[in-house]
């Protein structure tokens, strides 16, 4: 089964044909990041501006190197939810229209599902159950994946998103719009026992906060800068995504083993930073834990792994038809149903 899958939740249109939900016949990702960096973060009404102008072509496009005309492909899938409503909006109603117009099925996907499911398309051997660390710009949760639709959140972010904290740190520190990659960058230059920053506590065990951590970072810059002291920004970039990378490998790996899981999988943009995949693969090799992350190319934002989920969604009978509507916020435990557009 052919997907023709759309992803537009955030500041990347993206396209992609998947086969039976592990293959990728075609995947084409157009990126805004140039346009954004200008204003230091993603500007929704520029992004919402740029897939309009941008789906036409990256839909068509994916199809082109996937060798399939609109009508050969056997559904539509898209990203409904979670993201920014006007940047969703365009991709929603763009798969509607193509669905309608060649009366294929639609299938709605949420976002964390996807960035889930990007490790089905880099390990055939991957099936539920596993727990997963999902850490992105928007999102950080730990997710039981009891089934390729059955989700149960153990822990998530209290206020900043992972990535948000890299992001955040890294603006402080001199980098560009996104850090997150910069940070990694001047990391592997630093020492990470330079700096010592907060390991913020958390009611319920499995959760994470990382703004004071970010709050501490931008602190201890400003203090330097007002004192005229100088500042290792290597050691600080370095310190700073260990203790990231510690909170949630520490985490993860203690729910892993609180819930019995032996496979553990690791999701999301924030899965491609070297240090982060470092420590949590020798964490989870000393307790025996098999551990799959996704390629590089796999880890932000792309509509192939839209087009995996959605193959599974549609298995379990998952479809949406010409009233699907996007929604900014929904949690990821809930299945999509039409009736109540995937929200409780
Ligand atoms: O999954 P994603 O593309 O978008 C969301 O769904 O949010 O994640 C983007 C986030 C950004 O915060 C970006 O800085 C971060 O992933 N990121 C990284 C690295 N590459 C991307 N963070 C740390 N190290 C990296 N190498
Ligand atoms: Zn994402």
């Amino acid at each position: 089964m052919d997907i023709l899958a759309i992803e537009s939740s955030c500041d990347e249109t993206a396209a992609a044909v998947i086969r039976d939900g592990r293959e990728i016949i075609s995947s084409v990702v157009a990126t805004q990041i140039e346009e954004h960096k200008l204003y230091g973060g993603v500007v929704p009404e520029i992004a919402s501006r740029r897939h309009c102008e941008s789906i036409v072509g990256v839909v068509g496009e994916a199809l082109e190197k996937a060798g399939k005309a609109a009508e050969e492909i056997d559904a539509i899938a898209v990203t409904y939810a979670p993201g920014l409503i006007g940047a969703l909006l365009v991709g929603v109603n763009f798969a509607k229209g193509l669905a309608f117009s060649l009366n294929k099925p639609l299938i709605p996907v949420h976002h964390i599902r996807g960035h889930i499911a990007a490790n089905y398309l880099a390990y055939p051997e991957l099936a539920p159950p596993y727990i997963c660390l999902v850490a992105s710009g928007g999102h950080s949760h730990i997710v039981r994946v009891n089934g390729y639709t059955e989700f149960e959140t153990v822990g998530r972010t209290v206020d900043d998103a992972a990535g948000e904290a890299f992001d955040k740190a890294a603006r402080v520190m001199g980098f560009p719009y996104p850090g997150g990659v910069h940070i990694d960058s001047a990391a592997k230059r630093g020492d990470p026992t330079k700096y010592v920053l907060p390991h913020p506590k958390t009611a319920n065990r499995y959760d994470f906060s990382f703004s004071g951590l970010k709050t501490a970072v931008i602190n201890l810059v400003h203090n330097t800068n007002q004192k005229g002291g100088e500042i290792d920004f290597d050691s600080l970039a370095a310190s700073f995504q260990y203790t990231v990378s510690d909170i949630l490998t520490s985490k993860f790996v203690s729910a892993a083993e609180e819930y019995g899981y032996e496979k553990i999988a690791l999701a999301g943009g924030v899965a491609a930073n070297s240090g982060l995949r470092s420590m949590l693969e020798e964490r989870a090799a000393k307790k025996g834990m098999t551990l799959y992350v996704p390629p590089i190319s796999l880890c932000g934002d792309n509509a192939a792994m839209i087009g995996s989920q959605a193959y599974y969604e549609y298995l379990a009978g998952v479809r949406a038809g010409t009233a699907l509507n996007a929604a900014a916020t929904m949690k990821l435990d809930i299945p999509y149903t039409e009736k109540t557009n995937g929200a409780v």
